[in-house]
């Protein structure tokens, strides 16, 4: 038996680029990654290990810290601590309604592609261990940490206020934050020795599961936008501004949270001149977190503004705007 020669042609059908790939070789190579980086919550991230109150939770870049312009080396660090915490909560809550999407448009596929299956069911099991992890290093975080921090947005109230909205719009919510995630993984591959190695993990581990949920929820939104009318799109764009204003309003109400927190725990008295500006601090660390870092991020906007008119992207840049 002679092996097959491999011309040009034959070449680029065994390896072909992304481009030209198949909706159906798309979500192969979903699978393919799934099975590839899979990980374990206590095998490959946590390892035995403990949060050390000594390190810094969030890398600066995240955290923005360099606005905390009237806190002490060590009040800055707290800062990357209550931050670190407040990610996993958010995470914890916006993978409760990315997972309830994912599983909804997996049905759309149940008696169709069957690799669309298998990727959107891997996609919605990987969600499920991600809450789990962010849930168990909320805990270890919360054992190291002053008692007094609160999170009070309960997860499927948050969900089930989202999922009113069209599936377009959580679709595009969703595919920026899993873009986001690979930003926030180079941010915490900065060598600062004072960084956790424990969350360096966190940010490792979920970017690896992350990267092929984002390449899913890509060939969704493109699936799902090609069945609106022009006048559905029109309203599915309002309606991610306004998920895009629901988040932000979680984040004015957590700054608020943490600030509090922080003036309660620090071990000394926060000046009134100073406490508005600490608040203010923490809410740009959490936009740019939860909102910029995604939505100014060219994999995000090259897929968003393709779909969409230049007037309907002109409503989403000015909504942004409106936050800065
Ligand atoms: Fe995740
Ligand atoms: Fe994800």
């Amino acid at each position: 038996m002679t092996a097959p020669s491999i011309t040009a042609h034959n070449h680029q059908s065994i390896l072909p680029h992304r481009h030209e790939l198949s909706t159906h070789q798309r979500y192969e190579r979903a699978i393919q990654s799934s099975k590839r980086v899979a990980w374990d919550i206590d095998d490959d991230v946590i390892r035995g290990r403990r949060f050390d109150v000594a390190q810094k939770f969030l890398p600066d870049g995240l955290t923005l810290i360099d606005r905390f312009t009237t806190l002490s080396p060590d009040e800055r660090r707290f800062v990357s601590q209550i931050q670190g915490r407040t990610y996993a909560n958010v995470f914890g809550l916006v993978e409760r309604f990315i997972n309830a999407k994912v599983l909804e448009v997996g049905r759309d596929h149940a008696l169709g592609d069957q690799a669309a299956v298998e990727a959107l069911g891997r996609f919605s099991a990987e969600e499920l261990k991600h809450q789990a992890l962010f849930r168990r290093i909320e805990g270890m975080m919360a054992a190291q940490m002053p008692a007094g921090y609160r999170f009070d947005f309960d997860p499927d109230a948050v969900a089930g206020a989202v999922l009113d909205k069209s599936t377009w719009a959580v679709l595009a919510l969703t595919l920026d934050i899993e873009l986001f995630v690979l930003r926030h993984y180079r941010e915490s591959i900065d060598p600062d020795p004072q960084l956790s190695p424990l969350f360096k993990d966190v940010f490792l581990y979920h970017w690896k599961e992350e990267s092929q949920h984002a390449v899913l929820d890509e060939l969704e939104l493109q699936r799902h936008d090609a069945t609106l009318t022009a006048e559905a799109r029109d309203r599915a764009v309002d309606d991610l501004i306004a998920l895009v204003g629901a988040v932000d309003g979680i984040l004015r109400g957590q700054a608020a949270a943490d600030a509090h927190y922080f003036a309660a725990a620090c071990g000394r008295a926060v000046r009134t001149d100073e406490a508005p500006a600490i608040e203010a601090a923490f809410l740009a660390a959490y936009r740019w977190q939860y909102i910029f870092s995604g939505a100014e991020h060219a994999p995000f906007t090259k897929v968003l503004f393709g779909l969409i008119t230049e007037a309907q992207g002109r409503r989403i840049t000015e909504a942004l705007a409106g936050l800065a």
